[in-house]
């Protein structure tokens, strides 16, 4: 049976370039009003009790766009960080930035930071932030980690397995995602939790990413609580039998 609410739901912000260019409006307005929303659903997952919440906020890929919207991007992390730190951190939220983020110019680098440094004893909702986040250059260092391992005699390599790997990984030691959501309408990960996305549900909504509020998570919720997951098995309420 799947559990009726997913344990970690992740979220691939998509949609806020389309939300201004519909109004007219320069994208920076659309990632604006991006911040609003995510504020409002970080509220609702941990009204609803959900564990785990990550969020896709900007790719190793999102470096091609033009100067002026990755800076208001990095201006924005800065932003939220400051602004929102003592909300979540008396919400009792937990946010751990997940990506290269040593990389980041050191607005939101510091930013960032901080707001870990702020919430690490949060005890409701851990927020992933995913920034600088790709899901190749996650493999690829956890693959470069191991064989520095390999070379210093720490693990062999017949050791290697799937869980193995996975403790490399930068959003170890949390679970992998039961509920992937990307708004905008697109049905792609984007290089997203290429591995951890095994055997994630996933859910398309059209609604771009400023306008999803709590009503349209509740339908990606109620369409993931219909879902059947079986991991490569049987389900356990087989009825065919044999
Ligand atoms: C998602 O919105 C935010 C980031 C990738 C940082 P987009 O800016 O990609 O929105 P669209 O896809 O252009 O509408
Ligand atoms: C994925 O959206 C990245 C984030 C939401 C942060 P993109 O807008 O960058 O993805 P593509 O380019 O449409 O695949
Ligand atoms: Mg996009």
């Amino acid at each position: 049976m799947t559990p009726t609410l997913p344990d970690h739901i992740a979220i691939i912000m998509d949609g806020n370039g389309r939300w201004a260019s519909d109004r007219g409006l320069p994208k920076v307005h659309g990632h604006r009003a991006g911040a609003r929303s995510l504020r409002r659903i970080i509220e609702e997952c941990d009204r609803l009790d959900v564990s785990y919440l990550t969020v896709f906020a900007f790719s190793t890929e999102n470096w091609s766009r033009p100067p002026d919207e990755v800076d208001a991007l990095m201006a924005l992390m800065a932003e939220f960080s400051r602004s929102e730190a003592d909300d979540l951190r008396n919400q009792g939220v937990r946010v751990i930035p997940m990506g290269s983020i040593d990389e980041l110019p050191a607005m939101a680098r510091m930013g960032l930071r901080s707001l870990a440094e702020l919430t690490a004893s949060g005890e409701g909702l851990t927020l992933l932030l995913a920034v600088n986040y790709g899901g190749r250059s996650d493999l690829a260092r956890a693959a470069r980690r191991l064989a520095e391992e390999c070379l210093k005699g720490h693990v062999r390599p017949e050791e290697i397995d799937g869980r193995v790997l996975g403790e490399y990984l930068l959003s170890y030691p949390h679970p992998d995602p039961d509920l992937i959501i990307r708004t905008g309408g697109e049905w792609r990960l984007s290089n997203f939790y290429l591995f951890q996305a095994a055997y994630a549900e996933f859910f398309s909504s059209p609604v771009y990413w400023p306008d999803f509020g709590p009503e349209h998570l509740a339908a990606a919720l109620q369409a993931y609580a219909g879902r059947q997951r079986r991991f490569g098995g049987r389900p356990t309420d087989d009825s065919e039998g044999g």
